[in-house]
């Protein structure tokens, strides 16, 4: 694939979302054609399923939902992220497989070996692999700021989720420090792929960190 596949992670009230707007912006800005997608999500069929796993109010077995998270995601690669690349765009996607192996395989599976096990294998199975990774990492006090303002905010003006929290958001601050702890044991393991962002500065700064991290990375989509 010829174009450059770019993911931010983190936990919630990391900042994630806001960042990848402003770096998309700043790509198109460049001349750049990027595509700013997120997950679950990303398709029609991979949003409903973000519906579904997010908002319905079920309580899939923990290999059920690793399972779901990857459908969501297999429609998500072949139908847009693999045709997008193979045309030489610039993909950014707000959340990718990290996700699913903090949230899940960490947060609630608690680091379970045989959990773990199923995500790497299905993971390898997902042919689309990041070319660059952005952690975001916030201490958790201003991540539950961030998460307080968000939710004020999305009542306030009606966001894609339309201000509901999801399933996820809800769960309790033990759950929310494993998912944390899980991202910097994948950051550090693949710190080829991975890069670290200490979010807790100003938007503009941390945006300007993660500019500095992308540029070398441009010039495999054409751009000096
Ligand atoms: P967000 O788009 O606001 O970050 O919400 C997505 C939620 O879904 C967030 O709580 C993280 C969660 N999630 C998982 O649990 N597993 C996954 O694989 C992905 C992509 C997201």
């Amino acid at each position: 694939m010829s174009g450059l596949f770019i993911t931010l992670e983190g936990g919630e009230g990391a900042g994630k979302s806001t960042q990848a707007r402003l770096l998309a912006d700043h790509l198109r800005g460049l001349g750049l054609d990027v595509d700013l997608t997120r997950e679950p999500g990303g398709t029609p069929g991979a949003e409903a399923l973000r519906d579904f796993l997010l908002f319905g109010g079920h309580d899939l077995s923990p290999r059920a939902e690793v399972m779901a998270h990857f459908a969501a995601r297999a429609d998500h690669v072949d139908r847009r992220i693999a045709p997008a690349l193979a045309a030489g765009k610039v993909v950014i996607c707000d959340r990718f497989a990290d996700s699913t192996e903090a949230y899940q395989g960490h947060g609630l599976g608690n680091g379970d070996p045989a959990l773990l096990d199923l995500i790497a294998r299905l993971r390898a199975l997902v042919p689309a692999m990041p070319d660059l990774t952005l952690v975001l990492q916030a201490p958790p006090a201003i991540a539950a700021a961030r998460m307080a303002a968000r939710a004020n905010s999305r009542a306030d003006r009606g966001h894609t989720d339309r201000g509901r929290t999801d399933r996820y958001e809800a769960l309790d601050t033990a759950f929310h420090a494993r998912v944390a702890a899980g991202f910097d044991t994948i950051a550090r393991r693949d710190a080829t792929r991975c890069r670290r962002i200490d979010a807790s500065a100003a938007m503009d700064a941390v945006q300007d960190a993660i500019r500095a991290v992308v540029a070398p990375y441009l010039e495999r989509v054409g751009h000096a």
